[in-house]
């Protein structure tokens, strides 16, 4: 049997994935260049720096500003994006997340959050399950971010469990490549995820049966 599940945060346990592209939206249109939904989804899993190096590439600007520039817009971003996570209650938790949570707890495995969201801490708080988390990793001493596998790796590492024993759960491209790099299984959440172990429409399908018949099927007894 697996001996912790790694969940992402945005899109996995919260939709916090939309709020995200309106706080980028607005500061990107500030500087002339309109995003859309569809941009937005390349930016999942992307750090803050990182997405802002997305969009200014996208808009043709990846030499119009100083780094002290660009920290400015992503500081920007980050306080439009901190106001709008106050409407976040327990309510916002994603369908089938705080039963699985519960059951996961009950058959003794380990949970660990692999978000490199600087705004994991807050958000776990406001949605009321910080106490299901074992380990979160830290996203500030995360040098490589996703596609990259340093994040889950240091929430194994943090967890006392080997890669091969875990199983992770992502809803971006960048993050199944993580897990997978990482050496773990991946379960991805929605539709267009290539590579993903299993892949399940939304949330609402997850549950302890479908992680264990997955587990069993890929990793038999061991
Ligand atoms: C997650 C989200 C990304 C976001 C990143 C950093 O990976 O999917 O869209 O850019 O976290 O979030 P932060 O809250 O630190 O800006
Ligand atoms: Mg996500």
């Amino acid at each position: 049997m697996f001996k912790a599940v790694i969940f992402d945060l945005d899109g996995v346990i919260t939709d916090t994935a939309h709020l995200h592209f309106l706080a980028w939206q607005s500061v990107a249109s500030e500087i002339g260049i309109p995003i859309d939904e569809a941009f937005n989804a390349g930016l999942k899993g992307i750090s803050r720096m990182d997405s802002l190096a997305r969009i200014l590439r996208h808009g043709g600007m990846e030499e119009a500003f100083s780094q002290k520039e660009r920290e400015q817009l992503a500081q920007a971003k980050n306080a439009l994006y901190v106001e709008s996570l106050k409407g976040l209650t327990r309510d916002s938790l994603l369908p089938g997340i705080a039963q699985l949570l519960t059951e996961i707890r009950a058959n003794k495995v380990r949970i660990g959050l692999a978000s490199v969201s600087l705004n994991a801490p807050t958000i776990l708080q406001a949605l009321g399950i910080a106490s299901a988390f074992d380990f979160c990793a830290d996203a500030s001493r995360i040098q490589l971010s996703k596609p990259h596998p340093d994040i889950f790796l240091a929430a194994c590492a943090g967890l006392g469990v080997t890669p091969e024993q875990t199983i992770g759960i992502e809803d971006a491209q960048a993050g199944i490549e993580a897990i997978n790099a990482a050496g773990m299984l991946s379960v991805g959440i929605g539709g267009e995820l290539s590579g993903a172990g299993l892949t399940l429409s939304s949330t609402y399908e997850l549950s302890w049966p479908r992680l264990s018949d997955f587990w069993q099927a890929m990793r038999g007894q061991n």
